[in-house]
């Protein structure tokens, strides 16, 4: 990160992101007064709803609210409550205005307390009104493409005592340099690119996250050279159509040819991406997925229908065969690669054919997991306007269905690995027994072996012992790994999960 030192003497500069370390310099003082006069610190709670790109969104937001000098609190009792909202099924929507009537009881009680609500539901102008007209207790509204200006909308939120809105329709604007705070410190999330041009007819996305923009290759190796120097071993590229990257650069580059330059940078180990576009998915990506030693044998690849009729009007662009055409070629090239999806249940029209298609393909692909979803309306997407929406309980029998298939093969092809050794990144203490430490497998499943703190952040071997469902139990077997762990735990009976 380059160093920006702010004179709060002079003009806030134009250009970004110098403008915005002018404004944390100011938001630093404000605080600091604030504190002063309550002798304490300051506390924030960042709380993320939805995807990855939120949460990467948020550690930005956590990274700027601890320059300027508040502190991160556990819980919501803080001086500075954000909820980084997502808006892609009606559900979120609903659980942020449930929670917004609890934060306002605290607001009652701690007079200096701020709310502030970002992320993409935001970006919808019904959600603004109602905000406006029934929750005016929130001090900060501010949309998906400003994000980067968080400092400047701190500032203005502070000196006032109303409520601020700032909510940009689109943006073709990428600030890099911006301050951002980990959650862990080996790995993080990258974004690659932001946006998406694909408007499945029943996504919002396109919407609140606006048109596909790429960030710049050297940007994107730079952050990441900047993060290995920094302790991080994996990263993960952030992007709504991770294959499409690089079309709109000045100097087009493909997801592929990115993925090569990465996999040069010196002391990374591990690379994931997220998330992929079936339609989109190049022999050159498999080719350089399969000859990587650093890219991980998982890939995401969201089905949302096995039924051509049904992919038609969502408008994906492949048919079922096609989907299963790139699954063999993927797993003939790659046979251990492990595979995830999303599936919607219950897209206006899905007939109980469609749905048994859906089922053919899950058989056939034999997902490692799949998140399914229940279709849900969502006000200005084509697929809301259609008229032969399905009745909830027949969406309700086919999910049930749809979820004990997934989970019974699940089951099946997690377990497949068992007895072998596999690398390992240790990412946590186990929460229910500290004895045990939680690692994932390059195919994105955890395992739990006896081990202490002084594994975290290292790539360990571990034999994989036996599985339980979802999650293996195993033992450490590395040489080069720090071996130190507690005796006891080996011998005591494991806990299940
Ligand atoms: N209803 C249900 N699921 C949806 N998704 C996106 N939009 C909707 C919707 N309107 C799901 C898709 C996507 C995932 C992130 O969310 O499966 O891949
Ligand atoms: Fe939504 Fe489709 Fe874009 Fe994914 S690819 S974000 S499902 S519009």
């Amino acid at each position: 990160m380059q160093d920006y030192d702010m004179e709060l003497t002079m003009q806030a500069p134009v250009q970004e992101p110098e403008r915005q370390y002018y404004f944390i310099e100011e938001a630093k003082k404000l605080i600091a007064e604030k504190s002063r006069m309550l002798g304490r610190p300051l506390t924030f709670c960042v709380t993320t709803f939805g995807c990855q790109m939120n949460a990467r969104d948020s550690e930005k937001l956590t990274g700027i609210l601890e320059q300027i000098g508040y502190v991160e609190a556990e819980e919501e009792q803080a001086d500075f409550v954000i909820y980084n909202t997502c808006t892609v099924r009606e559900n979120a929507n609903l659980r942020v205005y449930g929670r917004l009537g609890y934060l306002h009881s605290l607001k009652k009680k701690n007079p200096h307390m701020m709310i502030g609500l970002c992320g993409c539901m935001m970006q919808e102008p019904q959600v603004v009104e109602k905000l406006k007209k029934s929750y005016s207790f929130v001090n900060l509204i501010f949309g998906t493409h400003n994000i980067y200006k968080f400092a400047e909308l701190v500032v203005s939120a502070l000196s006032s005592d109303r409520m601020v809105i700032d909510i940009w329709k689109d943006t073709d604007k990428i600030v890099e340099d911006l301050p951002s705070q980990r959650k862990f410190p080996f790995k993080s999330g990258v974004n690659i690119m932001f946006g998406c041009n694909n408007f499945c007819s029943y996504c919002i996305v396109p919407y609140v996250r606006g048109r596909e923009r790429s960030r710049n290759p050297k940007d994107i190796i730079r952050e990441i050279e900047h993060l290995v120097a920094d302790g991080v071993v994996e990263v993960m590229l952030l992007g709504q159509n991770v294959n499409s990257y690089g079309k709109n650069l000045e100097e087009p580059m493909t997801f592929a040819q990115l993925l090569q330059e990465i996999e040069k940078i010196e002391g990374l180990k591990r690379i994931r991406f997220m998330t992929s576009h079936p339609k989109d998915l190049s022999d050159e990506l498999i080719e350089v997925m399969k000859n990587s030693k650093k890219i991980c044998r998982h890939l995401h690849l969201p089905l949302q229908s096995g039924s051509t009729e049904i992919l038609k009007v969502m408008n994906r662009k492949y048919t079922k065969e096609q989907y299963l055409n790139l699954v063999k070629k993927i797993r003939t090239a790659i046979p251990d690669m492990s595979l995830t999806t999303d599936i919607i249940v219950g897209f206006p029209g899905e007939t109980e054919e469609d749905f048994l298609e859906t089922m053919d393909v899950v058989e056939q692909v034999r997902y490692d997991s799949a998140f399914t979803f229940i279709y849900s309306k969502r006000t200005g997407t084509p697929a809301a306007a259609m008229e032969n929406q399905i009745p909830e309980e027949v969406v309700k029998d086919r999910f049930d269905r749809l979820l004990a298939k997934v989970q019974e093969i699940g089951r099946e092809m997690s377990s497949r690995d068992t007895g072998t050794i596999q690398e390992v990144l240790v990412e946590e203490q186990n929460s229910q027994d500290t004895h045990l430490m939680t690692g994932r497998l390059s195919n994105n499943l955890l395992v739990h072996f006896p081990g202490d703190v002084s594994l975290l952040g290292q790539i360990c071997q571990v034999r994989l012992d036996e599985c339980r469902g979802f999650y293996y139990m195993g033992t450490n077997v590395s040489v080069n790994c720090n071996l130190k762990m507690n005796m006891s735990a080996q011998s005591t009976n494991l806990p299940t999960f």
